[in-house]
């Protein structure tokens, strides 16, 4: 049988470059090799988000998300997209899980201390303690063998792996051994030459971007800062128009020949902003294409994920019924 994947994403806006390099070309991979489950975690962005407001913009980002998935190749007849709260086996899962986990647990996961210093939350829910008792729920639902993300997600696969086992040795083997699948490239630089594409941080080319927008941005872009005249000999390390480069273009031999060039001091920034440019209408034009089909094509984002929250339900009831058979839940 083929190993089965689960990973997603909170529906918190559209997807970028960044998301494409860590993590969704690899997604795109994966669903060619293993069965793949990838969830829209509309009930985690509860867990810092929950006045009406937010909640108002959770369906458009829902939607957003899938086109984004749809855009870049994750095809819906091989993998199965699903909302979070379409499954309330998983609240229900989550609810019997939390049993599992101390609170002095949960309270030392790194991310969460992250995320209430960057949201500046005062008063943390009991709801957002639980964030990665939600996600164990996700992971273990389906009974997944390996979870690709990011490498900040990876605390919380370590505590599904420690939910699992206390499960299985209090109760019986139900769960398989779960692993985290960490991506190479984890992060790709900002526009604006900081360490990380941000939607927080304003410097973001979206896959969703028009042309326009696209160039806009690229002519923005950070370089190197010591260079005043493009007659300097510039840097290239650590540059961001170059790293874009050597990840979106196709054509090495016209990055090499720039890298010279740019070292050298005998080609303007505007140049190798122009042939980024072009690099990047090369990389996102079959991604707007694909957009364009499905999104002209009214009704299919509803029904891909009514077609996989069927899917996901049948594991997710196959899942508690063993579970509350192995812990004796199962009377009446
Ligand atoms: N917590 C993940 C994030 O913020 C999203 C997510 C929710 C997820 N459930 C998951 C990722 C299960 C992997 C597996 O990016």
């Amino acid at each position: 049988m083929r190993k089965r994947i689960l990973t997603g994403d909170r529906p918190t806006g559209k997807l970028h470059l960044g998301h494409y390099v860590g993590s969704l070309r690899n997604r795109v991979k994966l669903q060619e090799e293993y069965e793949c489950f990838f969830i829209i975690a509309d009930l985690h962005t509860l867990t810092t988000k929950s006045d009406p407001q937010s909640i108002g913009t959770v369906s458009q980002n829902i939607k957003d998300l899938v086109l984004d998935y749809l855009s870049v190749g994750i095809d819906p007849e091989k993998s199965t997209i699903f909302v979070q709260s379409k499954i309330p086996e998983i609240s229900e899962f989550a609810i019997l899980l939390s049993m599992l986990v101390s609170i002095s647990r949960l309270e030392r996961i790194p991310t969460l201390k992250d995320m209430i210093k960057a949201l500046k939350i005062e008063n943390p829910s009991y709801g957002l303690l639980g964030y990665p008792v939600i996600q164990a729920a996700d992971i273990l639902v389906v009974r997944a063998n390996l979870v690709p993300v990011g490498k900040d997600q990876e605390s919380h696969v370590e505590l599904t792996r420690e939910i699992a086992r206390r499960f299985n040795g209090l109760y019986g083997e139900v769960f398989p051994e779960t692993k985290a699948l960490i991506g190479d490239v984890a992060t790709l630089v900002g526009t604006d030459g900081k360490a990380k594409m941000s939607k927080s941080l304003n410097n973001c080319i979206y896959l969703s971007d028009s042309p326009e927008t696209v160039k806009t941005k690229v002519m923005k872009m950070y370089t190197d800062p010591t260079r005043i005249h493009p007659t300097d000999p510039g840097h290239v390390k650590g540059n961001p128009v170059f790293t874009y480069h050597d990840v979106f273009n196709k054509n090495k031999k016209e990055v090499e020949e720039l890298k010279e060039r740019y070292k050298k001091g005998t080609v303007g920034d505007v140049e190798v902003k122009q042939k980024l440019n072009n690099a990047l209408k090369e990389f996102l034009a079959p991604i707007r294409e694909k957009r364009n089909q499905f999104e002209n094509n009214s009704g299919l984002v509803e029904e891909i994920l009514n077609k996989g929250a069927k899917k996901t339900k049948t594991e997710a009831k196959e899942t508690l019924r063993l579970v509350k058979k192995a812990m004796g839940l199962d009377y009446y």
